[in-house]
């Protein structure tokens, strides 16, 4: 079943293991376990079908029955037994399917607690328990860090259309519809780096937008969220490259119609509170760009060149290089908002670099970096930073779409 789900699902960039034959999941291991019933009910109803289907064939040939067949119409106990079989396997069925559901669904008071969003294209998770220093909620986009070796108690809702969450190895998949809030736990007693996908098509960008799981074990993710919650984004020194990218984010480009990031961007500490996109509070430490788009695992991360290529290309012209992007263009040319085309502002490309450079200055505390030394689930390198490049799914520079 592994390799089977591991065919079925895999065959992303990067090399890691997706499948829902993870049996470190508790939700996994519930399924298999009815599974298990399931198929071998189908087995031996196939093959009972199967011989009674060739018996009656063999014995009732033509050239061995010249008279008119024996009629059963009527026959009370065979009607009886073709009824209360098939009633009773359905029972069965529907019994554990219950009791599975009773062991998976009840949310403990005592758990963790993440908020799921859903949006084109993208995922915010947040973690409604822990407010943040700063003012508001926790929240990490298009990266979800939980811990392991317990219930993690999901609520999922959609900002726009109907999205599906899934990430195989940690079990569970639901829908995340607009107006509807949905809650079931996953669960995983690994350590590890996790896919995740939208399995609802949803857009344009659909396939674009993927997510992570880093399930930390319970030590880590404390430490994790305690920084997290007192995280402050940092102050850039003045005159730097930083400073000027902070600037450019938090204002825009008035005189060249650049609109400001932070209109539709979160940085935590910062005035920055936007919530039409992703959570940006600790981009320097997310190690994925664009949903998922890319993927920054060389040791350098963000400041390899050609991850700070990615960057470059995604600030500019974001929609270029994902189709259905709702990101405002900064080289001037149009995108689509609600339909209609409108003209981007302009940054020049040594403005473009210094967003970027402050981008990447937002990053947790050393030992808060949920990516270090956590494997990749499946990756034949199971060290620290394993060398995954940066998916090659796209050239940096626009490609055919628009
Ligand atoms: Cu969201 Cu597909």
């Amino acid at each position: 079943m592994a390799s089977l789900g591991a065919t079925l699902l895999s065959g992303c960039g990067s090399q890691q293991l997706v499948t829902f034959g993870d049996m470190a999941s508790g939700f996994n291991r519930e399924v298999a376990f009815m599974s298990i019933f399931a198929i071998a009910l189908s087995v031996i109803i196939f093959v009972a079908v199967s011989y009674a289907l060739f018996f009656t064939v063999n014995k009732f040939r033509e050239d061995k029955n010249t008279d008119a067949p024996a009629q059963f119409h009527g026959n009370n106990r065979l009607e009886l037994i073709l009824v209360v079989v098939p009633v009773v396997i359905v029972m069965f069925l529907a019994v554990l399917t219950v009791r599975s559901m009773a062991i998976l669904n009840p949310v403990a008071e005592q758990t963790t607690k993440i908020d799921v969003l859903g949006r084109q294209f993208w995922w915010n998770f947040s973690y409604p328990e822990t407010k943040a220093d700063a003012g508001g909620d926790v929240t990490n986009g298009n990266e979800m860090v939980m811990p392991t070796k317990q219930p993690v108690a999901l609520t999922i809702t959609s900002g726009d259309v109907i999205h599906g969450f899934w990430a195989p190895n940690i079990g569970g998949q639901r829908a995340a519809m607009p107006g509807a809030l949905k809650t079931w736990n996953v669960d995983t007693d690994r350590a590890a780096v996790y896919q995740g996908n939208c399995t609802q098509l949803c857009g344009g960008s659909h396939a674009n937008m993927r997510y992570k799981v880093v399930a930390l074990d319970q030590e880590r993710y404390t430490t994790f969220l305690a920084a997290a919650k007192a995280y402050r984004a940092p102050e850039p020194a003045e005159g730097s490259a930083e400073a000027r990218g902070y600037e450019l984010f938090m204002k825009g480009n008035p005189a060249t119609g650049a609109l400001a990031c932070a209109a539709c961007h979160r940085v935590q500490g910062t005035t920055a509170a936007g919530a039409a996109g992703p959570d940006l509070s600790f981009f320097g430490t997310r190690r994925t760009l664009g949903a998922g788009m890319w993927e920054a695992m060389t040791p350098e991360h963000w400041e390899a060149p050609d991850a700070k290529a990615h960057l470059h290309a995604w600030i500019k012209h974001s929609p270029k290089v994902k189709p259905g992007s709702l990101m405002p263009t900064y080289d001037g040319s149009e995108y689509e908002v609600n339909g209609k085309l409108v003209k981007g502002g302009v940054l020049t490309d040594e403005q473009i670099d210094d967003v970027a450079a402050y981008l990447r200055t937002l990053k947790l505390p050393e030992e808060a970096d949920y990516w270090n030394n956590t494997p990749v689930y499946g990756s034949s390198d199971a060290a620290e930073n394993a060398p995954t490049p940066l998916a090659k799914t796209s050239s940096p520079t626009p490609g055919g779409k628009q």
